[in-house]
């Protein structure tokens, strides 16, 4: 329990304003508007310096190029390598013997890794991309568990200037193989199998399958996880251990241009089709490290953990390339947080001392409905400082977050942010920022953000509309992969000259941005994102269907589960074994993330004359809502009906 006043942090009654406690804001990095006057004064002027933290072995000429918009360029001609920048230049600044990893396993393993340990591992996995043909420009794949050596892997591929596009470990085979395809891979790095829950689940094997149907991929890595049996096939693949083993132990790092290519992430559109967004070296590593120092209060003896997965841009950023890049000590757990224990995070927090937790709102909730004796039978105290990300927190489960996990000591940044926008776009600094419970707060020192109407007008205080970024920032993407024109097309064609977010959101009268979630065809799943279209391709896919709408229901837990709404094809009847095969169906054209909470056959979709699927009115039915403006409708009788049919 925090013991006096002084640590504790300031509610006002109503719980609309919450404060960093004096300790905290005395301690803190920044504690007055310093930086956001900075950034003020000279956006630009504000990134040039936030970039000379960073070693680069040759200077840019120029900070921010927009000759060609909305393809804008930061820090050009400059020469860098993040590798260099996350590793090498902490042991050069005597920093070598510091923990960069702290790894658990599921069944309790251990990995301890220096900077030191952590540039050798690099190094020799770095040769080893080498020797199987990867160079700079190339693109390699990783699907992996979280483990230690998935972030070896993408800061080999760094060093080297390859490209790596990781899949969530989640994903199915077949959504891998789409991902391969899209992005040509020559490579693809993998494991045997990976542990969850107390279970071994094949990976190699599964996606064996689908390797033969990759055109682009020539070499495979396994990693042997589990004790899951797998056959290499000759020249083909090879053993992570064995190639790692036998091979040189220092790499010097490629020098990269600041716009070279650094990853492709996958991500959810609002086609079936997943978007590639490409991330460049220089002013992705510039935003995230920036934004990990300020916004997560970063100090020295800090251990930081994350509990994103890696293969989420939140992992990429803010297990990856932010802490690392800072010099801070990583906390990475493999496992879920109910295994074998509903306490198992508030035993590792006590058990690795863990400063500052960073997770999603999903999560807490969870938590929430587990019961707070679980985290008051741990001693929670070395946290001080907690974040959240990936969907809207609700001021419940934020008071919930700050009193039984924070002790009502520790500041919660709750940071809005995108793939695309690679770093924290919008968020407390939490040594200065009065919090409300429930918003982001403003835009991050260097960003301009706004809430427009249809127009692209700044809405007025309290009105609903559209969430702008207003000028370019360093880590934004620079286009889906080869894909301009959707580049185009989804962010810059609604309101020109600004990036479309395809959120909605709400600036209060105090100025506080409050995010009300996406207001185009994405589900967001426990913060995890998914188009409609996708979910609604897979299930076309199924020989029974002949047509499906898939909306976001509101789930107090997940944030959105899924409904999909089914019409079968003649010869087909809904019946509940039907209703499994679809499910099944979905989690192998996707993955389990995807998984529909429920399915609904109907005769007939509700469309307009135009013969758009009203998905809206879905929504209201699924969430007990009366209809809204059915006028468009080409037969309001479909409408009636489903929703006769669904609430019997
Ligand atoms: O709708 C917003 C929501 O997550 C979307 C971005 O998803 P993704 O690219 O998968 O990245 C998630 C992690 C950065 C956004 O368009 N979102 C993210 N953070 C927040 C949020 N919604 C509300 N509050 C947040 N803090």
């Amino acid at each position: 329990m925090a013991a006096s006043n002084e640590i504790k942090m300031y509610c006002v009654e109503d719980s609309t304003f919450c404060y960093p406690s004096e300790n905290f804001q005395k301690n803190a990095l920044i504690n007055n508007n310093e930086l956001y006057n900075m950034a003020k004064t000279d956006g630009i002027d504000f990134w040039e310096k936030m970039a000379e933290g960073l070693k680069w072995f040759r200077k840019w000429e120029t900070v921010f190029d927009e000759s060609n918009p909305p393809y804008y360029q930061w820090f050009t001609e400059g020469k860098l390598n993040v590798s260099y920048n996350c590793l090498d230049r902490h042991i050069d600044e005597g920093r070598g013997n510091k923990r960069a990893i702290v790894f658990e396993g599921e069944k309790g393993d251990v990995v301890s890794l220096t900077y030191k340990e952590l540039l050798l591992e690099v190094c020799k996995a770095a040769n080893v991309l080498k020797q199987m043909g990867i160079g700079k420009g190339d693109t390699v794949t990783i699907w992996m568990p979280m483990l230690p050596e998935t972030v070896i892997t993408m800061l080999a591929c760094t060093r080297i200037g390859a490209v790596h596009s990781v899949v969530f470990g989640g994903y199915s085979p077949e959504a891998l193989r789409d991902r391969i395809d899209a992005s040509g891979s020559k490579l693809l790095v993998t494991a045997n199998g990976s542990n969850r829950k107390g279970k071994e689940f094949p990976m190699i094997t599964n996606a064996g399958t689908i390797i033969d149907e990759c055109p682009s991929l020539e070499k495979v890595i396994v990693l042997k996880r589990t004790d899951i049996p797998f056959d290499l096939k000759p020249g083909r693949d090879h053993l992570w251990d064995e190639l790692m083993n036998n091979t040189e132990e220092s790499c010097s790092p490629e020098e990269m241009d600041a716009e070279d290519p650094l990853f492709i992430l996958y991500s959810s559109g609002t086609t079936g089709k997943p978007k590639g967004i490409l991330h460049t070296t220089g002013g992705y590593l510039v935003g995230v490290n920036t934004t990990f120092r300020y916004v997560f209060d970063y100090k020295d003896d800090d251990i930081y953990w994350c509990t994103a997965d890696i293969g989420w841009i939140t992992g990429h950023s803010y297990v990856v390339y932010g802490p690392l890049s800072c010099g801070a000590t990583v906390f990475i757990y493999e496992g879920t947080p109910d295994y074998p224990a509903r306490d198992r995070f508030w035993e590792l927090i006590e058990k690795y001392k863990i400063t500052i937790l960073y997770t999603a709102p999903t999560a807490i909730r969870t938590f929430m409905r587990w019961g707070e004796d679980l985290p008051a039978a741990r001693d929670l105290s070395s946290l001080r400082l907690l974040g959240s990300v990936g969907e809207p927190i609700n001021p419940e489960a934020w008071l919930w977050f700050y009193k039984h996990i924070g002790n009502e000591r520790c500041p919660i940044v709750d940071t809005w942010w995108q793939t695309e926008t690679g770093m924290i776009i919008i968020s407390p600094l939490p040594g200065v920022t009065p919090m409300k419970p429930g918003s982001a707060t403003f835009p991050f020192p260097g960003v301009e953000v706004d809430v427009v109407d249809d127009d692209g007008n700044s809405a007025p205080p309290e009105q609903r509309g559209y969430l702008v970024i207003k000028t370019p920032w360093p880590s934004m993407l620079r286009t889906l992969y080869n894909d301009n024109e959707r580049y185009e097309q989804t962010y810059w064609s609604q309101f020109p000259g600004l990036y479309f977010t395809g959120d909605g959101a709400m600036k209060d009268s105090d100025d506080y941005i409050w995010i009300m979630g996406r207001v185009d065809d994405i589900l967001n799943i426990s913060g995890h994102r998914i188009g409609t279209m996708e979910v609604e391709s897979a299930l076309v896919d199924h020989p029974a269907v002949a047509e499906s709408a898939v909306i976001g229901k509101e789930d107090p837990v997940k944030g959105q589960s899924i409904s999909a709404f089914v019409t079968l094809k003649e010869k087909y009847e809904g019946s509940n074994d039907l209703v499994d095969q679809l499910k099944q169906h979905v989690v192998k054209k996707i993955g389990p993330i995807a998984r529909p909470g429920e399915i609904f056959f109907t005769v007939e979709l509700p469309k307009t004359r135009s013969g758009k699927i009203m998905r809206r009115l879905l929504r209201d039915i699924a969430e007990g809502r009366r209809l809204g403006d059915v006028t468009t409708l080409m037969d309001p009788n479909v409408i009636e009906e489903i929703k006769n049919k669904y609430s019997s």
